[in-house]
């Protein structure tokens, strides 16, 4: 009898608190395209770098890696913060403003959740960079990609889970319900729903409130257009770069 194979939906999953990336490997990724989440700022300001022309950039988990790949590529820029502070020593903070004008850079980033959330996908069988930014670009290459499961990575803030990146992972979601979804993907679909727009998501969550009471309220307006670029940043062999895709 002629065997006939049997294509299943596509599994839907998020992770919506950080305490969940060092189990990443449990999550089946091997066989998922992951898209990391840290809307404010992290992932924002990666996109928006890619998109003006920056070449590369590394993520790093902590400052000490961070100086240790800079003594590899002597010539790359060391970008990212602390507490939401430009790292002492650094070049560049973690603004996506700070990233217009760096064409052909090599960055090293190294950020309080988001480069973590990048490195705990190492292992997926693809990373993306996300953002509110890209979202479209974002479901085109999903589509063409057409994996056996999507994971929708939220970076968080400290130790907890952040409002943004929950609603982010919702609007991405949202555009694959016929798939089956976890208990958690649908959790981040009800976030989504439950405020009207990216705006007012970014601004209520304490990110965004942190960084309004410390004059940036900037960075938020740029992160919360959505679909303003169809830049996607590609995690490979821990390097991020452009994805130079037609989709
Ligand atoms: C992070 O990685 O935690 C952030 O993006 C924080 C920030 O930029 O303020």
């Amino acid at each position: 009898m002629a065997r006939v194979a049997i294509t299943h939906p596509m599994i839907v999953d998020a992770v919506i608190h950080p305490a969940e990336l060092p189990h990443l490997a449990h999550r089946g990724i091997a066989e998922a395209v992951c898209v990391v989440f840290d809307i404010l700022r992290a992932t924002s300001t990666m996109v928006t770098a890619l998109e003006h022309g920056v070449e590369k950039i590394i993520p790093a988990a902590s400052i000490e890696e961070a100086l240790l790949l800079k003594q590899r590529y002597p010539h790359a820029v060391l970008g990212g913060e602390r507490h939401g502070d430009k790292i002492a020593g650094f070049q560049l903070g973690n603004s996506p403003l700070e990233y217009l004008d760096q064409r052909g850079a090599t960055i090293i980033s190294t950020t309080t959740n988001g480069t973590i959330a990048l490195k705990a996908c190492v292992g997926a069988s693809v990373v993306l960079v996300g953002a509110i930014l890209n979202l479209n670009a974002l479901i085109k290459a999903i589509n063409s990609l057409s994996p056996a499961r999507l994971v929708a990575v939220c970076s968080g803030t400290g130790h907890g889970p952040a409002l943004e990146d929950v609603w982010a992972a919702g609007a991405l979601v949202e555009h694959f319900q016929t798939a089956r979804c976890t208990d958690a993907a649908s959790i981040a679909l009800a976030v989504c729903k439950s405020h009207p727009n990216a705006a007012e998501a970014l601004r209520a969550s304490k990110n965004g409130r942190a960084l309004q009471s410390r004059d940036k309220l900037k960075d938020i307006e740029w992160a919360e257009r959505p679909s303003v670029l169809e830049t996607i940043g590609i995690m490979r062999a821990g390097v991020i770069r452009k994805w130079e895709r037609d989709f």
